[in-house]
Parts: C-alpha cells; structure tokens; sequence
C-alpha cells in the first residue's frame, strides 16, 4: 500500500502543526512493512502571494491532482485579506477538486475537556456531515446601489438537487453503515425556499433506508441542545453555514480549536480529498512553539480512516486519547506548558509502543 500526500504547510501556526502530522505518518510507516508514504511540499501561502502576487502557482491544482490526499495545515496571515487567503486557496481546493462532503468528529476524548457539567466520553460522541460546495457559502448575491440609502445587498443560498441529494444520502449511508441515528439540522420555518427543500429530500431518501431513526431540529434548537444535551446527537447532516456554526459549538464543548479538525472529502475519489485541523494560522502564537498539533495529528487518523487503513486510524485516536488522559504533555490551551515538538514526540513515542 503506498499513497502519494501532497503537504500544504501554509502560514502561521500551519507549518508547525503539520510537521508533526507527516512524523506520525512517518512512524506509521516504520511500524507497518508493507505501508509507504511519499511527501511533496508545496510553499503555497500568505509569504507566497506577498512575493508573487498570488496564493499558489498557476498551474497550482494541476499539481495537486495526481495525489491520493492533501494534508493543510493553515492559511491567512495579517498583510493579506482572508477573502483572498481563504478563497483563492482553500476554497479553490474544495471547490475543483468537488470536496462536498465536510467530516467534523465532535467526541470528548476526556471529561476534563468539557465546560459542560456531568459529562462523559460516551455522552459527547458525534459525527456532523456538513454540506461542502454550495449552500449559503455559493458566493452568490449582488451588490445594488452601491452607496445608496436605497442600497440592497443579497447573499443567495444555493441548493441544488444534486447537491443536496448527494450529502444527505452520504449522511444516510454513514448512519446505516455505523449503525446511528441520522439528525437532520436546518430551519424549514424561516428559511422558505432552501430549507423547506432541504427537509423534502431528507424525507424523501429517508424512505430507502426504513432502517435509519431519523430527527431533524432546527438550528437554533439543535444550538441549544449542543450544549444542553449533545447525547441526542451521533450522525448530524447539515448545510454549509449551519455546519460551520454548530461545529464550533462541538469544538467548544470538546475542548476547543486546538483539538478539532475536519476532512473535505471527495467521495467518489476522482480527485484527492484534503485533510485539515479546523483551526486558523493562530498569529498570536506562530511561532513560539506553543500550537498544539493534536487537531492537526486527528486529521492524520481521518486520512487513514479514507485511505482504509482504519486499523491505524484508530491506532492514532487512541493515542490522542492517552496523551490527553495523562496531562503530561499537553499545549498550554490544554493547560499543560509542553511545546509543540514535545507533543510530537512523545505521540511518536506512544504510537510505536502500540
Ligand atoms: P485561529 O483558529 O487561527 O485562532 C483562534 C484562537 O485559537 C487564537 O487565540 C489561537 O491562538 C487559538 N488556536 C488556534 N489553533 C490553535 C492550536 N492548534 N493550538 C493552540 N491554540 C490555537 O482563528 P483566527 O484568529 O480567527 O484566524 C487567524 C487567521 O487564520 C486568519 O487569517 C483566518 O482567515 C485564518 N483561518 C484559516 C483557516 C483555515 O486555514 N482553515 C480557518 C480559520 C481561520
Ligand atoms: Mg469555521
């Protein structure tokens, strides 16, 4: 088995992280004889554009076509406006290489982590399928009179049949595969156009599989019961604004940024998919050691996860698992005082005594 990994580093925090993401992938590939990995690193970034005037090269995703998976660490950096980081690289990745189904795991590793009173591992334990390509972030709208006191300003939601019909029934397969109910989050009651939509097609595929309990909240309801009583949860669908909010919610009552991550996902592996800590560049503390790199290094058990080798995607969560019971060596946002690469290591370490 041997998959091809295209590194993006990026800016801030990023590279750091990432470092010690392809160190435990390189670990994996001591202990497995018959596992390889090849690494291209690609300077693609907040300093790149600064220097050409553009976030990656032009020929940027052509060269990115031919991996099995990208692993990013972050993009955006103060000099360069996130609308340009953000769109002209990541959103440009999502978008051509058709990553539309977002995987964000929201488990409680460990109680200590939580905010929330009286929790257990079991009772935080969810994974949220959020719709990656279009929906309130289409980037579709006008501008009208401009300047104006008539001024009119439209930001469309676009929901397409396919679109729609595509990420619900990857969340269906997801629950019926694992055996979990299927929570639907929209708001059908407000939103009479796409929403109501939403919920048509998530009734109607509902009827193949008889076999999935299903819900469907709205996402001010389903906001409140994230932190009230997030046991009511195991595989949530939802769209792409709503998704990006209640998973920063989940980050929130998990233990925060540091541990969180996400995978862009191109099911029907055409094109890579790409594997990223939710989290941004951190200006405020690049540089200094201090990032951790647990979210980064859960992004490498999602990758393994997709490229079937769940054994060791596992094998990595376990290991987040202990280091995270222990405290030893912990960031300080986990209110430990290890650095960075001591994280690393001793996750290196860990992994190799499984
Ligand atoms: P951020 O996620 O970079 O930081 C928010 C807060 O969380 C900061 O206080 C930071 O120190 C802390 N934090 C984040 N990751 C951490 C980690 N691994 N360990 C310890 N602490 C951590 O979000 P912010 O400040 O809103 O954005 C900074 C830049 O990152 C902006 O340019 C933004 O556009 C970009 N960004 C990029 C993302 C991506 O590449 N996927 C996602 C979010 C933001
Ligand atoms: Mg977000």
């Amino acid at each position: 088995r041997h998959f091809n990994i295209a590194l993006i580093p990026g800016d801030g925090i990023g590279p750091e992280v990432v470092a010690e993401g392809v160190n435990v992938l390189k670990a994996i590939e001591e202990l497995d004889s018959g596992l390889t990995f090849s690494f291209t690193a690609f300077p693609w970034g907040c300093e790149y554009y600064l220097e050409h005037g553009r976030m990656m090269e032009e020929d940027g995703i052509d060269k990115l076509r031919k991996f099995d998976a990208i692993y990013l660490g972050a993009v955006g950096y103060p000099g360069v406006p996130d609308h340009i980081s953000l769109r002209e690289l990541l959103l440009r990745i999502r978008k051509t290489f058709d990553q539309y189904v977002n995987l964000r795991p929201i488990s409680l590793l460990d109680p200590s982590l939580t905010p929330l009173k009286d929790k257990t591992e079991k009772d935080i334990d969810m994974l949220v399928i959020r719709e990656n390509s279009e929906g309130e972030y289409a980037g579709a709208g006008d501008r009208l009179f401009k300047g104006n006191p008539e001024e009119v300003v439209l930001q469309t939601g676009v929901f397409s049949r396919k679109g729609t019909d595509r990420i619900i029934r990857y969340a269906y397969e997801e629950a019926r595969r694992s055996n979990r109910t299927l929570t639907s989050i929209s708001k059908g009651n407000a939103l009479n156009y796409s929403m109501v939509f939403w919920d048509e097609v998530f009734e109607e595929i509902g009827k193949e599989y008889p076999d999935v309990t299903t819900y469907s909240y709205l996402v001010d309801a389903a906001s409140l019961y994230f932190v009230t009583d997030p046991e009511r949860f195991e595989v949530v669908v939802t769209s792409n604004l709503f998704g990006d909010i209640v998973t920063d919610i989940g980050a929130g009552i998990t233990g925060g940024l540091g541990l969180a991550t996400g995978a862009n996902i191109h099911p029907e592996k055409k094109y890579p998919s790409m594997f990223e800590p939710v989290h941004g560049s951190a200006p405020d503390i690049a540089g200094k050691g201090m990032a951790n790199p647990i979210a980064a290094i859960w992004s490498v058990s999602q990758m393994l996860d997709f490229f079937g080798e769940e054994k060791w995607g596992q094998a990595v969560l376990d290991t987040i698992k202990e280091m995270i019971g222990e405290t030893e060596y912990l960031t300080p946002d986990l209110e430990g005082n290890a650095a960075t690469s001591e994280v690393g290591d001793q996750f290196v370490k860990k992994l190799s005594k499984k």
